[in-house]
């Protein structure tokens, strides 16, 4: 008999926790497969500045949210966004994991706020919200009867019939067999694999957008990929090698590490190699711009100046960022003399494009999470707004997918001919991958640059199609699937020739009225 189950999750963020929570609560059973073999697999555990909530002015938070993606987010997602936060956050963080965001006494939340908000709407823990919301997320749902969590498990393919998915292949300790659900909801995250500096764990190949635009699922608004601009990158050129499958990152192994938006919020400002602040000049509202702007400046002033530092000295940093201080401390940074920052790939805007419960172009296929292009971000997502939009569309995914029984059907045949891979040919590519990532797709775009990435990326994608056709094993499939999100990123980014929000086209931008770097210098 083929596994069945009512609701397949594929990923364990916050986005596809909430959609197995909202599933299980309407009477469903749920599978809950997910790579990750600890919770720092999921990019929700590295959230540190928190969660945005409307407050009373759900009106002034849509404003942020679609003035930092440079008037492109789509104003009915972000109605649902603003209208469903509150009571999500009080529903499920608070009432249902009972999760202690800080507070300034026992009656008030202290509210924090990070660029681009008009208002202190941010709930937090410390700045390492995301661990304190995810492990009892997790906890949570394991004790869950309805619910099954199955880690170290890599959907490979999706099954689907006629428009219609009906499950996904999954893999676990090099075995594959297909699990039938009635409704299937990726959740799978980003794609932080694709750049050789990203804030993402490991693993974050892009997996559910690979496998939806293989099964024929539309895709939308790809080119957006936000950079964060303050990240400590250990002065790597870049992350260091990719660890085997399964594997993933942690604040041991891992040497970059995210410096919070928040940091700046509460005062911090940037300084460049001459030790001169120098984001008023980019922006009126300087540290505080739209991250995409705060980014390019960043990397402007490092090629020009050398090293940019985020300078602490303005705010208690011990006190209000004690989990900064500690990674700081680990990694031998003397955070009085300012950190030093870069920016490094941090959050996709786009992906599989989803109406306002989740659902995809093709029948019984949900995306949520990262992985989903809901419309709320648009061109540049606004800080602390992707674990809502995550919590958000995950519970009305979840209520939604529920009710339709698995039915199953021929599953598409994995190959197994030569199993074996040469050495090293995963590592290799991506090797290949991130480099011409990162030279021509990265935070400035120039046309030329975009259609070389796109033949060297086709080729690449050959050469993987040619080994997937007679294997099967899941660092090649990561591989192809990192491999069509990079192209379709390029393609996306070739398509559309307007300087917008993260998507920054070096000839249009020249010809258009960015602010042009300070001329005091
Ligand atoms: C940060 O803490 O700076 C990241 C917040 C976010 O990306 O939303």
């Amino acid at each position: 008999m083929p596994e069945t189950t009512d609701v397949l999750v594929v990923g364990s963020g916050i986005a596809g926790l909430a959609s197995a929570l909202a599933a299980a609560r309407a009477g469903q059973d749920v599978l809950v497969a997910t790579k990750a073999t600890r919770p720092e697999g999921a990019s929700s555990w590295w959230a540190q500045g928190g969660i945005a909530v409307a407050r009373d002015h759900p009106e002034q938070f849509k404003e942020d949210i679609i003035a930092a993606s440079d008037d492109t987010a789509d104003p009915d997602a972000v109605d649902v966004l603003v209208e469903n936060a509150n009571d999500a956050v009080r529903d499920v963080l608070v009432e249902t994991l009972a999760v202690e965001f800080d507070s300034e006494d026992d009656e008030e939340y202290d509210f924090t706020r990070e660029a681009a908000h008009s208002e202190d709407r941010i709930l937090h823990v410390d700045a390492s919200t995301g661990r304190h919301i995810h492990v009892p997320f997790l906890n949570y749902l394991d004790d869950h009867e309805n619910i099954e969590l199955r880690d170290d498990t890599a959907a490979l393919e999706l099954v689907r019939h006629e428009g219609r998915v009906h499950g996904a292949i999954l893999e676990s300790d090099g075995a594959y067999e297909p699990v039938y659900a009635g409704a299937t909801v990726l959740a799978t995250g980003g794609i932080g694999d694709l750049f050789p500096r990203s804030t993402n764990p490991t693993g974050s190949t892009g997996d559910g957008i690979a496998m939806a635009a293989l099964a024929g699922a539309d895709l939308a608004d790809m080119e957006y990929v936000q950079f964060h601009p303050t990240v400590y990158t250990g002065g790597q050129a870049e992350r260091g090698p990719r660890k085997a499958s399964g594997e993933t990152a942690s604040s041991e192994d891992a040497d970059p590490f995210l410096v919070s938006e928040a940091v700046r919020g509460e005062g911090g400002l940037l300084r460049n190699g001459d030790g001169e602040r120098f984001m008023p000049d980019y922006h009126e509202d300087a540290e505080l711009a739209p991250r995409d702007v705060v980014a390019r400046a960043v990397a402007t002033e490092r090629r020009e100046t050398g090293v940019v530092t985020l300078d602490v000295g303005p705010l208690d940093f011990a006190e209000a960022f004690p989990d900064l201080v500690e990674l700081c401390e680990d990694r031998g940074v003397d955070w009085t003399d300012g950190i030093p920052v870069a920016p490094a790939e941090h959050f996709l805007c786009g992906g599989i494009d989803v109406d306002d419960r989740g659902r995809t172009s093709l029948d019984r296929l949900y995306a949520v999470g990262e992985c989903a292009r809901t419309g709320v971000h648009g061109a540049n997502r606004l800080a602390s707004t992707s674990l809502l939009e995550g919590l958000v569309w995950g519970l009305r995914a979840g209520e939604d997918a529920a009710g339709d029984e698995a039915d199953p059907i021929e599953a598409p045949d994995l190959l197994e001919r030569d199993p074996d891979l040469p050495d090293d040919f995963a590592r290799q590519k991506f090797h290949r991958l991130t480099r011409v990532m990162d030279e021509c797709v990265g935070l400035e775009r120039d046309p030329d640059d975009l259609n070389r990435a796109l033949a060297v990326l086709r080729r690449l994608k050959g050469e993987v199609d040619a080994y997937v056709r007679t294997r099967t094993a899941r660092s090649l499939y990561e591989l192809r699937n990192a491999t069509v999100t990079a192209l379709l990123v390029t393609r996306h980014a070739i398509e559309n020739d307007e300087s917008v929000g993260t998507h920054y086209v070096v000839d249009a931008a020249s010809e258009s009225e960015t602010p042009e770097p300070r001329a005091d210098d």
